[in-house]
């Protein structure tokens, strides 16, 4: 299917790329995102119904400006220049890119004409602007359709030869109606009618998986989160008993998520799965630790000391499964500030099993696609949309020391605020939860006697990047009914406080 009607994206290193893909994909078109010096032969190969040149940091004029062939210009397939996009199709047809004294930054009116790709939108929109060159001279057969107080060429088409170029980034947020200009170029440029979809892309990385990895053998660790478990689905649909999923349990998970992984990979999906129960181990190491960093430094080197020795066990594979999203793409391609936490991902890169290389079958997808591509792929709702859980589990819910016991309070109350929230139906609504075991403890009284016991602390944020969040407004209603059944059903809780803290100051986690 993606043959019929595939757009290409030529990458031109701009920091957008995989959004515009993103919303090629959301006009169900299929999209494939090439190295701008691909060759033109490779190109013409692949039949686009269209070309979009992505943004890109350099100038036109630098010495190594990435540049395509220029006879992509003469092959008839519409091509829309999205910023650096714009500026190398004049500077190659033969216009003028200069150089503006100060940068041109921020959401901007954009006065804008008649064309194919404004159709429905009033004269003006706001646009995101982000560049210092800029067109001053359209090419010969072009003329300007857009222009802003600052920028007197914003946009520009030749109709005859469907080529189009826009300063702005239509992909992000920012540009209002951005979406709708991509699919003006899609529909009414590209003459393209969206038959891809979702499930297409399962369809197709099924096949594409298949022939990659032939009947060699494949290794993944499940975690029981989204990305690892949307990965191996998609790996055993193509490579069947030839995936071998290694589930390291390491006892710090939620109440019984343990048993509802296994559950769904060995019973559900038939999956090769080889499940190490490695609590003790894992608590032996933690025990007398309180220090956060060191907690996660513990887990994630014992993670990767457990997979390994249980991959040696099945010997050589070929392929290493990774659950990589675009997001941790990105991430780590630009690099972290500070560290405020190491943020150790249990799944991380082992160094010493042996595989020749590695497969990451959601690498140019977001969270949500992810998410869509689980249901295709019949993975259960509470799996799909399960909130971010931390690799090193409830070690860093656990203030202070980790003991089995502790452990069990901590499941037992966090459970029960789960299957409260789920009762009021907010578990979609807020985007992560939990309760957190305090070192504190307190006097309270229970009956006549005089207690003192743990406080738990119940936490629970909105947020869309988790960059930044703000604490949930939780009716009092349901704290109560939480808290009120937390201090009568977890023994050795007798007080329960809410954490009212945004991020930043605070974190999500505690630790
Ligand atoms: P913070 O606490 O930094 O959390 O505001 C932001 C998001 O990251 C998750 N988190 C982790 N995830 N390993 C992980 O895989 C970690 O060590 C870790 N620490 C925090 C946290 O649950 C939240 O979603």
């Amino acid at each position: 299917m993606k043959n019929d009607e595939s757009v290409i994206i030529l990458d031109f290193y701009g920091q957008y790329n995989q959004l515009i893909a993103r919303r090629v994909r959301e006009c169900n078109v299929y999209s494939e995102i090439l190295p701008f010096n691909t060759p033109i032969d490779k190109i013409i190969e692949k039949k686009p119904k269209g070309i979009i040149f992505t943004g890109g940091p350099a100038s036109v004029y630098a010495d190594d400006a990435p540049k395509c062939d220029p006879k992509i210009f003469d092959l008839g397939i519409p091509i829309l220049g999205i910023c650096y996009g714009m500026q190398l199709m004049t500077y190659t047809l033969g216009g003028t890119v200069l150089r503006a004294e100060k940068r041109e930054y921020g959401e901007t009116p954009v006065n804008i004409s008649t064309s194919p790709l404004f159709e429905g939108f009033e004269n003006t929109n706001i646009c995101l602007m982000s560049h210092t060159d800029f067109v001053s001279q359209v090419p010969v057969g072009f003329e300007v359709i857009g222009n802003t107080s600052n920028c007197p060429i914003a946009a520009m088409q030749n109709v005859d030869k469907k080529l189009y170029g826009i300063q702005f980034h239509p992909e992000v947020n920012n540009t209002v109606k951005g979406t709708q200009i991509i699919k003006n170029f899609l529909f009414n440029v590209c003459n393209c009618t969206g038959t891809w979809k979702m499930s297409s892309f399962v369809q197709d990385s099924i096949k594409t998986l298949r022939e990659r990895i032939g009947d060699k053998k494949a290794l993944c660790a499940l975690s029981g989160g989204v990305d690892s478990s949307v990965a191996a689905v998609l790996l055993h649909k193509a490579i069947g008993k030839n995936l071998t999923c290694i589930f390291v349990d390491h006892g710090l998970l939620r109440k019984n998520e343990g048993d509802e992984v296994e559950n769904i990979f060995r019973n559900q999906f038939d999956i090769n799965l080889i499940r190490v129960n490695a609590k003790d181990r894992f608590l032996a190491k933690l025990a007398g630790v309180t220090e956060p960093e060191k907690k996660r430094k513990i887990i994630g080197e014992e993670f990767i000391r457990v997979f390994e020795e249980e991959a040696k066990k099945i010997g050589t594979v070929d392929y290493l499964v990774q659950g990589t999203i675009y997001p941790d793409v990105i991430e780590s391609g630009l690099g972290k500030g500070a560290t405020i936490k190491s943020h150790h991902n249990v799944g991380g890169l082992p160094d010493y099993v042996d595989f020749k290389e590695i497969v990451e079958p959601l690498r140019d997808l977001f969270k949500d696609e992810v998410r869509k591509t689980g249901l295709e792929l019949g993975i259960p709702e509470n799996l799909v949309f399960r909130q971010p859980f931390p690799g090193p589990g409830l070690a860093i819910r656990i203030i202070g020391d980790i003991t089995d016991d502790k452990l069990n309070i901590l499941k037992d109350a966090d459970a029960i605020f789960r299957e409260e929230v789920a009762n009021v139906g907010l578990d979609k609504e807020l985007n992560q939860y939990f309760a957190v075991l305090t070192n504190l403890k307190s006097v309270g009284v229970m009956g006549d006697e005089r207690t003192y016991d743990y406080t738990i602390a119940l936490r629970s944020v909105t947020t869309s990047d988790f960059m930044t969040a703000t604490w949930s407004r939780i009716p009092y209603d349901l704290l109560e009914k939480i808290s009120s059944r937390i201090v009568n059903e977890v023994k050795h809780v007798n007080r329960v406080v809410y954490d009212i803290t945004s991020k930043p100051p605070a974190t999500i986690e505690w630790e």
